[in-house]
């Protein structure tokens, strides 16, 4: 049968016309059917698009974007991220669902089924890794988010009158290695507790209530933040278009950003749209990811950039921003306290439901290629992660002295998966979807259930010719920076 699954797959002409494809497939659906049955399915389509934003809404969200917007030329550098989604964000993680419905399977099996026993499936593979290893630092972040809620709660986080004093208590937490474990794998059991339920028992469900939740929250925070006196000049901080500061490097900083925060490169959208049934929509359910990632990123800016230029404080802190300069901020506001736990829940539901997509990639790899069961499968990557998110947590106590070349291993970490990892795979990934397994058969598995993929022409030629030159460029970028 397994035979015949491939042949049925392989060999299809490329250009075989939806009509016959499903002549293929009604041959052969029981075998999908069961094989789908085993692996598990995303139950409505709001559910999976809910999924997939919560694995692209972030800490790179809402830590990161507002403060590179602020830094970066502001409106000027929001236009150039728009255009970066929609030449590389967009082509991608379209190629990346297509891929995955297609296989119905993690990205190692993906590749080695749409080209079996090529180097391609390497790909596949970084993937994986990459999984490993950007959980295992996500986790200590997600923890120390964690801890913030706590910390608010008890106040101990609202009593500061600089951001020096902020800026203090954070490193002093962050180098407490009890502390800081202990909130790693509290996070990390979160994540874990999620994803043995399962697609749809657990992060469909999960996502179902949190992202509702923090869109909730983050209305709640823009309304505290925008009515604080003095608010627009944050507004205006923000948001002014200040195209004297977009250069090159600048570019490169904003076409980072997008395919950081679209979660792709290293086939967690691939394995999401692999959940997905055949009579999904496609290309609009990329769309509505992608709006929902951006919206989201520049609504976070409209919560910190009022509340931090209101209380007279530097907005151009850089990544401190968060974690030094807010809980200043809700010291002194009114309602401060309420202000804080809600923007630490905000961030750690966005942590928490990117967290539960990275550990679905190597929970899938497991359970597809090695035929493990979910049980297993989590609990043997649960263990590995936290283990690999020690030396992690331990960067700014115990082995903060412990660099090389000039970076602890938090550092190491991040670098090699953001900087190298994740721009490669993604770079391959498109001349995967656009030369290899080729423009036509994408747009027949996208037309399969859709009457027309409008945009074929348009996507085919971005997927060829721009998103890999794109990427290769913040790659080298990267490199040589
Ligand atoms: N998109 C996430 C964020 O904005 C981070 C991220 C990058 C990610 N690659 C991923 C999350 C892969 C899940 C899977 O923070």
């Amino acid at each position: 049968m397994i035979l015949i699954a491939q042949t049925r797959r392989d060999h299809l002409p490329l250009d075989a016309s939806p009509a016959r494809y499903w002549n293929y497939n009604s041959i052969y659906s029981p075998t999908m059917s069961t094989n789908n049955h085993n692996r598990g399915n995303w139950k409505s389509r709001m559910g999976f698009i809910l999924a997939a934003s919560g694995s692209a809404v972030g800490l790179g969200n809402v830590w990161k974007f507002p403060y590179i917007v602020g830094e970066n030329g502001g409106g000027a550098f929001v236009l150039i991220y728009l255009v970066c989604i929609l030449i590389i964000g967009f082509p991608i993680m379209l190629a990346e669902f297509t891929l995955g419905r297609k296989t119905q399977l993690n990205p190692v099996g993906a590749f080695q089924e749409l080209r079996p026993g090529s180097p391609w499936v390497g790909i596949g593979y970084m993937g994986v890794i990459a999984g490993f290893l950007i959980m295992s630092f996500y986790a200590v972040v997600g923890g120390w988010t964690l801890a913030y809620i706590v910390k608010s709660v008890t106040h101990s986080v609202l009593e500061f009158q600089t951001p020096q004093q902020a800026g203090e208590f954070f490193n002093a937490f962050i180098g407490n290695t009890q502390e800081v474990l202990f909130y790693h794998a509290l996070f990390l059991g979160l994540c874990l507790g999620i994803v043995i339920k399962g697609v749809h028992g657990g992060i469909e469900k999960a996502c179902g209530i949190l992202m509702p939740t923090l869109a909730v929250l983050l209305v709640i925070l823009m309304i505290r933040s925008l009515t604080l006196p003095g608010a627009m000049e944050g507004v205006k901080f923000y948001l002014y278009p200040d195209f004297s500061k977009i250069n090159g490097e600048v570019v490169l900083i904003a076409l980072g950003q997008a395919f950081f925060s679209l979660s792709l490169g290293m086939g967690a959208m691939l394995t999401y749209g692999s959940y997905l049934s055949e009579k999904e929509n496609l290309t609009s359910s990329t769309a509505y990811v992608v709006l929902f990632d951006t919206l989201i990123a520049l609504l976070v800016g409209m919560v910190i950039f009022p509340a931090v230029f209101s209380m007279g404080l530097e907005p151009t802190q850089g990544p401190g921003l968060v974690f030094n300069v807010l809980p200043t901020v809700f010291t002194s506001m009114p309602f401060g306290t309420f202000i804080s736990i809600a923007f630490f829940t905000l961030l750690a539901i966005a942590a928490l439901t990117s967290g539960i997509s990275l550990i679905e990639v190597v929970v899938a790899y497991f359970i597809d290629q090695r035929g493990w069961n979910r049980k297993k499968a989590v609990l043997v990557v649960g263990a590995i992660i936290f283990a690999l998110g020690i030396p992690s947590g331990l960067s700014f106590g115990l082995l903060a002295d412990a660099k090389f070349m000039e970076m602890n291993f938090f550092d190491h970490i991040d670098n090699i998966t953001s900087n190298y990892l994740l721009p490669l795979g993604g770079m391959l990934t498109a001349v995967f979807a656009g030369w290899v397994w080729g423009v036509p058969a994408v747009r027949n598995e996208i037309e399969k259930h859709e009457t027309q993929f409008h945009w074929a022409e348009i996507w085919g030629f971005l997927i060829r010719y721009i998103t890999p030159v794109a990427v290769a460029c913040v790659f080298l970028g990267k490199f040589f920076n």
